[in-house]
């Protein structure tokens, strides 16, 4: 087990990459098992949830391999449509292979995921969307069993636009006979990214990004060569970092129009922001101002994974900032850990009123999650004094060794196995 150590009150400056999306890795990696061949996958963060996606991949009968350039998967070999829980239990997210798995094999077993720490994460509408094209799923004893000789074209309404659901249901429809249309599909800019790996590899979808996909089945995907687009949470948490700790950093490789509701928020606070292509530069001098209410929602809305990071950066801004989490149930677990550093936060239900105090404390505290273990170093980095962080392993999930990006801008952050001195 291992702690990140941050000594605070040191302003962040120089250039930063911005690594790739793993929300965009995740179901593309997933694709590759529909795209009978060679898959190139570039710009694929090195984090524990892709090892995990390729752990899976492995499993069901793919091989991968990686270069200092991009990771490749070939899933011309026969497929084996399962998934086992102990694969299954590493990342919630496994359950967007469902779709893939039985697109291409007519049938898939795994187990059915739990909650994870941010709340119970049902997955009664990916399971309804896939129903609707026509396969029959028994979930018995905690286990998904899904079968379908030919899936159909139909119409897929969701009741409300999850990404997950309509990643599956896109994904599964693009092997399906004729056409399939999903409406209030969830717009989120990773979807973009699936239907540009998809139609890469030869399937014919439509519309991704916005709230109606139409996806024309294919009898069979070709591998396709892919580059991962950046990752738009990865690029909130280094802006949140620098408004947090104060300097002048610029982000390159990001699509800013892809967070502008964050933007619109850090602009808010006093921050200077300067974008430009692939480009963004934030300045972040003195003190910070509340921002008007944050109220989590789905694409094009604030994103539910930058409410810590930016929670983090209101602590100490002058007057009062609102949150609503209305996405995730259990978002509010990094709370208890900031308020161990001085901060002042009030919550009653979805609901959390932070007001902001002058200073902040180095303090020990642990991640309760992945974001939320984002929210906790860019609070410790504009404390005083030292921080050590535990839970580390929640933040390797989404962040290519944290440490070392922050590290790169002049802050003192490092990594020590338990036990070290
Ligand atoms: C969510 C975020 C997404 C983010 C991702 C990674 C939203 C809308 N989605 O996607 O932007 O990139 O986390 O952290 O902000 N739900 C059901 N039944 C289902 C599926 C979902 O009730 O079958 C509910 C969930 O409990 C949750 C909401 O819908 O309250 C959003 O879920 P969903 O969009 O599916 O979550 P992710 O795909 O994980």
């Amino acid at each position: 087990m291992s702690s990140i150590y941050v000594t605070g009150g040191k302003p962040l400056f120089g250039a930063l990459r911005v690594q790739g999306a793993k929300n965009s890795a995740l179901p593309i990696l997933s694709a590759a098992v529909l795209a009978e061949g060679v898959s190139v996958i570039r710009n694929c963060p090195k984090l524990t949830d892709t090892e995990a996606a390729v752990r899976i991949l492995r499993e069901v009968g793919c091989r991968v391999w990686q270069d200092e350039d991009a990771l490749y998967v070939d899933s011309s070999g026969p497929i084996r449509p399962e998934i086992p829980s102990r694969l299954m239990r590493e990342m919630r997210s496994s359950v967007i292979f469902l779709g893939p798995l039985l697109a291409r094999c007519g049938e898939a077993r795994m187990s059915a995921p739990g909650g994870c720490e941010i709340g119970a994460r049902p997955i009664d509408l990916h399971l309804s969307a896939l129903r609707s094209l026509g396969a029959e799923i028994d979930e018995r004893g905690g286990n998904l069993d899904c079968r379908a000789a030919r899936l159909r074209s139909c119409r897929i309404d969701l009741p409300f636009p999850s990404v997950g659901a309509t990643e599956n249901a896109l994904l599964a429809a693009c092997l399906g006979d004729g056409e399939t249309v999903i409406t209030n599909a969830a717009r989120e800019p990773e979807l973009r990214d699936l239907e540009a790996f998809l139609n890469s590899a030869g399937a014919s979808v439509s519309g991704a990004g916005s709230a109606v996909i139409r996806v024309q089945g294919k009898a069979d995907l070709h591998g396709a060569v892919h580059r991962i687009m950046p990752d738009r949470i990865a690029a909130a948490t280094w802006l949140a970092a620098c408004a947090a700790a104060g300097g002048d950093v610029r982000l390159y490789d990001t699509e800013w129009r892809d967070y502008r509701p964050v933007l619109r928020s850090l602009r808010e606070m006093g921050c200077e922001l300067h974008t430009g292509e692939n480009l963004v530069r934030i300045r972040s001098l003195g003190r910070l101002k509340a921002a008007s209410p944050i109220v989590t929602r789905p694409y094009p809305g604030f994103p539910t994974d930058a409410q810590p990071p930016l929670m983090a950066a209101a602590l100490t801004a002058e007057g009062t900032t609102a949150f609503q989490e209305t996405i995730f149930e259990s978002r509010f677990r990094h709370i208890p850990e900031l308020r161990r550093m001085g901060a002042d936060i009030r919550t009653e239900g979805r609901t959390a009123v932070v007001w902001g105090v002058p200073k902040l404390y180095g303090a020990e505290m642990c991640a309760p999650d992945l974001r939320g273990g984002a929210a906790l170093i860019i609070a410790a980095l504009g404390a005083e004094g030292e921080s050590r962080i535990c839970g580390v392993h929640h933040l390797d999930r989404g962040y290519a060794a944290i440490e070392k990006s922050l590290a790169e801008l002049g802050a003192e952050t490092v990594r020590k196995e338990d036990g070290d001195g």
